[in-house]
């Protein structure tokens, strides 16, 4: 079977950077980072990203470029025996993922309506955290949002790999890290906003405690879309010619810059505005519309905010929804569209608890987390660090030679020896070493 190539090397870089910047950075990384103490998970985070995370992205895509397909049959082309089954744990984990992610993404999807209608806006931030909670306990319309972005993803998924991602992002990205400046810079000169600078800034090491390093860990995993089968598919698309580790570099940079600067623009309006920058899921969502309201056109720029938004976890989205089809029809011959839309109707079935953890099922927990937590914290804090282990321990030993020759087609370097030394021993001890410390 052949398989669509991205346009170009910055048409792939684009591509992946859209899967990476999602709703993890803009939506997660400021309420992980508020509840985590601010400066000293923004260190722990960076010490995630820019050792296990950036080896193990590069090792994703050189595993997907040299198999030439998804996470499963890659496992299998390349190697065999059990080896399938990390691809296969990968697919299982981005289902949880899309079940969750949707509900987000449709809350993304109501604030466009709120912020045409001008309801999203506001001064009293104890108002708007208040609408925040009553809009997402409201299960009907958590559900039709839910449903809503789900179908609009599968839409881009059926519009084909490289017409749907590759144009969205070439030009929806630098508008939204431009539109970030600009958020930031108002963010920046609130009153009362340095606090939030020096707390996002300044480590504070009395909190630094393994439940933490296991949320950088897990964020660090999240935001770069690893440990999920995800980037194995887009490397699976990416040209011979493509020179893997500059692409990982830029990836991994336009990731964390994204989640870096989300941080700076809502961290220090958080302390501006007096919010409790542990208040969770909501904080993103309560304290933007407040600095919209704080800004000449304001009602315009929460539109343009939430729109880019949305393309940006559509990018993700796609991302995410794009392995599981390919899964079924790389490993079963599905049709591409029957694969589409019977993943879409199962996720949707997956994503209900999840929709109705903050209203009729707040109270069912289980493990102490409601289901929408559940689904969070197992996937980004157990599954994908698991999976991050098999690619690591898959690339650094069981397929090295192989692994080395695709490097090398590509011009090889001195920085090799350190890759390998990641994927080997560093990967699987720390990621081990943490978890253990946590449990
Ligand atoms: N990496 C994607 C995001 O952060 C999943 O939204």
């Amino acid at each position: 079977m052949s398989r669509a190539n991205w346009g170009s090397r910055l048409g792939f870089i684009l591509a992946a950077s859209g899967s990476a910047v999602g709703l993890g950075a803009i939506w997660k990384f400021p309420y992980v980072a508020g509840k985590n103490g601010g400066g000293v998970f923004l260190l722990a985070y960076l010490a995630c990203v820019f050792t296990v995370g950036i080896a193990l992205l590069l090792a994703e895509m050189v595993i997907g470029r040299a198999a030439n397909r998804s996470a499963t049959t890659a496992f299998r082309d390349l190697k065999g025996g059990l080896w399938p089954w990390a691809g296969r744990l990968s697919v299982l984990c981005i289902f949880i993922v899309m079940a969750y992610y949707s509900v987000v993404g449709g809350w993304v999807i109501a604030y466009i309506g709120k912020s045409i209608t001008g309801e999203a806006l506001g001064q009293d931030t104890k108002a708007l955290g208040a609408a925040f909670t009553h809009f997402i306990a409201d299960p009907a319309s958590s559900l039709f949002y839910t449903a809503l972005f789900l179908g609009v993803t599968v839409a881009v998924v059926l519009g084909g790999v490289q017409k749907g991602i590759e144009r969205m992002s070439k030009v929806l990205m630098p508008a939204l890290f431009l539109l970030m400046l600009v958020l930031i810079a108002r963010s920046l000169t609130l009153p009362g906003a340095l606090e939030g600078v020096r707390y996002f800034l300044t480590p504070d090491f009395s909190k630094l405690t393994s439940a933490m390093v296991v949320d950088a860990l897990g964020l660090a995993f999240f935001s770069l879309s690893l440990g999920m089968g995800i980037i194995i598919s887009y490397g699976s698309y990416v040209e011979k010619e493509t020179n893997l580790a500059g692409a990982t570099l830029w990836i991994s940079i336009l990731a964390t810059l994204a989640s870096v600067l989300a941080g700076f623009m809502v961290l220090p309006a958080v302390f501006a505005f007096g919010v409790d920058p542990a208040a969770g899921p909501g904080l993103t969502f309560i304290t933007m519309p407040a600095i919209f309201a704080q800004m000449p056109f304001g009602q315009a720029w929460a539109i343009a905010f939430f729109l880019l938004l949305l393309f940006a976890a559509l990018t993700s989205s796609v991302s995410i929804v794009e392995p599981i089809v390919s899964y079924f029809i790389d490993e079963f011959g599905w049709k591409r569209q029957s694969a589409a839309y019977i993943t879409t109707v199962a996720v949707f079935i997956a994503s209900i608890p999840a929709a109705l953890s903050f209203g009729p099922m707040a109270k069912s927990k289980l493990f102490g987390r409601t289901a929408f937590d559940l689904m969070d914290y197992a996937t980004s804090n157990i599954m994908m660090p698991a999976g991050g282990i098999l690619v690591a321990v898959f690339a650094g030993w069981i397929i090295w030679p192989r692994i080395h020759s695709e490097l090398l087609s590509n011009g090889g370097g001195h920085w090799i020896p350190a890759f390998r030394g990641i994927c080997a021993i560093v990967a699987p001890i720390m990621i081990g070493v943490i978890w253990v410390h946590n449990l």
